[in-house]
């Protein structure tokens, strides 16, 4: 049975990943229009794996007795000034995620919930995953600087990008 205060900052995360679902919905739909395929591919694909993140907690909360709530969602940015700023959004969103994530590490074992902190690793892994992905695109957008003919051959590549992590799994 989880605590009080438990299932509350566990329902507080299940909206910080709905959230960040809508972030990358957004981004995708800017990229989209920006005729960058590969980017607007990727940027839904993320979208939809923070679904999974944000369901992954629900189902948790629920069979752990508690109830599992859908809350309201502040809205996202739906425009971005470059492709470099859109992904330093997306890299500082992540490193906020993660931040939380430890945070509720840090709950599980002030409140000797063990399974959870045990279930908590799963995103602890994860968020390795995504912080080490972020980075390797910056560093990318970086060397491309103005080159439009980089850009493309980006846009491209982007489409195949994923960093293998050695303690993330791939799927929820
Ligand atoms: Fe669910 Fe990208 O953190």
């Amino acid at each position: 049975m989880l605590s009080e205060r438990m299932q509350s900052v566990l329902n507080n995360q299940i909206r910080i990943e709905a959230e960040s679902s809508q972030i990358y919905l957004a981004m995708a739909s800017w990229a989209e229009l920006k005729g960058l395929e590969g980017v607007s591919q990727f940027m839904y694909g993320q979208s939809d794996e923070e679904r999974q993140h944000m369901l992954k907690f629900f189902k948790y909360i629920n069979e752990r007795g508690g109830h599992a709530k859908v809350s309201e969602l502040s809205g996202p940015a739906l425009e971005f000034g470059s492709i470099k700023e859109m992904f330093e959004t997306l890299f500082k969103h992540e490193i906020f995620v993660s931040q939380s994530i430890n945070e509720l590490v840090h709950i599980s074992l002030e409140e000797k919930d063990y399974a959870t902190h045990n279930f908590l690793q799963w995103y602890v892994a994860e968020q390795i995953e995504e912080e080490a992905q972020a980075r390797t695109i910056l560093d990318k957008i970086n060397l491309i600087g103005d080159d439009k003919g980089g850009l493309y051959l980006f846009d491209n590549d982007i489409k195949q990008l994923t960093v293998v992590s050695s303690v993330a799994p791939t799927a929820p």
